[in-house]
């Protein structure tokens, strides 16, 4: 026996089989409840269901009956085994119940050692079940934990690299954390998932890794750049790729950083992909990326006001811009942006 003080409920209408049944389970070293028709059957359960371990059933009774007890139970406490107790007449019926979630049935007049036999492999049905479910939570936590662990080192990587872009390029100290903090209200805006809204974060602080590969001098040059400088320069969502493709956990991120100077029209860089062809992810971050680029400080020119900047947007949409990223862009900026930056000094 799994645990000599169980606590099973006999649900009969018929006195004397309850009272057999009480006191052979008593004998047998369980403890009981009794109920004499489905409807108080059922209450017990409602109010009990914590305690009770396993239940005998019988089917045919007034008012609530058998079937209903087992149904209810099935539903709302699965895990409760339901033994149904039956004559050989209802034999037919009582298999329909084990179809319908009873766990067994015992003919009436049962034996002592059938009833001992039924309830322990009933409570070791039981107790397998109750195991499996705490194995399977175990598994659950495990994976979360997991899950989250990649997450920090995903943060962890990324707090890194952008320290790495930031010391080697003084003019876009701050601007990798502006993109990220825009593309996180775009998310919003545009009702990102969850993960979709990770990756945008994660791709929108890395986007200009690449430029790690990048001269010093050419990055922080004052002035206009010449064509062989530019193209230089155009190297870096390449160059980004390259630097990030043996962390196989950023994988996914890198058509979203290689893309983020691809235009709307297909007149962009590296590969001149148009429309749908270029992440949506990466139209989204070109909006920003190129917003904060002109309401910050270059090596060669002043901030742009931030009437100006927004006209620049509006202009670009559906040649350098995804219009449908500039639309949802510019309801940030009159919601959340605007006032926001114009508070802290933004021309
Ligand atoms: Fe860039």
């Amino acid at each position: 026996m799994l645990n000599d003080k169980k606590l099973i409920l006999i649900v009969d209408d018929e006195e004397d089989i309850r009272e057999i049944l009480s006191e052979t389970l008593k004998s047998l070293n369980f403890e009981y409840l009794t109920a004499c028709d489905g409807d108080e059957a059922i209450t017990l359960l409602d109010q009990c269901h914590d305690t009770i371990d396993a239940v005998i059933c019988d089917l045919k009774m007034p008012k609530v009956s058998g079937d209903q007890v087992i149904a209810h139970g099935a539903q709302h406490y699965p895990l409760i085994p339901i033994i149904i107790l039956t004559g050989f007449a209802q034999l037919d019926m009582a298999l329909d119940h084990i179809r319908l979630g009873a766990f067994d049935y015992m003919t009436k007049p049962f034996r002592v050692k059938e009833l001992l036999l039924l309830l322990n492999r009933a409570l070791e049905y039981r107790q397998l079940q109750e195991d499996k479910i705490a194995y399977q939570n175990t598994l659950e936590k495990r994976i979360e934990e997991a899950t989250q662990a990649l997450h920090n080192r995903v943060v962890q990587t990324v707090s890194s690299f952008i320290l790495a872009i930031e010391e080697k390029d003084r003019y876009t100290q701050g601007h990798s954390k502006r993109v990220a903090e825009y593309s996180g209200l775009m998310a919003k805006a545009l009702n990102l998932p969850e993960e979709e809204r990770l990756d945008l974060l994660y791709a929108a602080q890395l986007h200009d890794i690449g430029k790690i590969g990048i001269s010093e001098h050419l990055l922080n040059k004052p002035g206009k750049l010449n064509k062989i400088e530019y193209e230089t320069i155009k190297t870096h969502p390449s160059k980004g790729v390259k630097i990030l493709e043996p962390l196989d956990f950023l994988g996914h991120l890198l058509p979203i950083i290689e893309a983020h100077h691809e235009r709307f029209d297909g007149k962009g860089y590296p590969k001149g992909l148009a429309e749908d062809n270029i992440p949506f992810l990466a139209r989204i971050i070109a909006v920003c990326d190129t917003f904060d680029a002109m309401t910050s400080g270059r090596s060669y020119r002043k901030a742009l006001p931030l009437k100006i900047a927004i006209q620049e947007l509006k202009d670009g949409a559906g040649s350098q811009f995804d219009p449908q990223v500039v639309d949802a862009f510019l309801n940030v900026f009159e919601e959340t942006l605007e006032l926001k930056m114009l508070s802290q000094g933004a021309p």
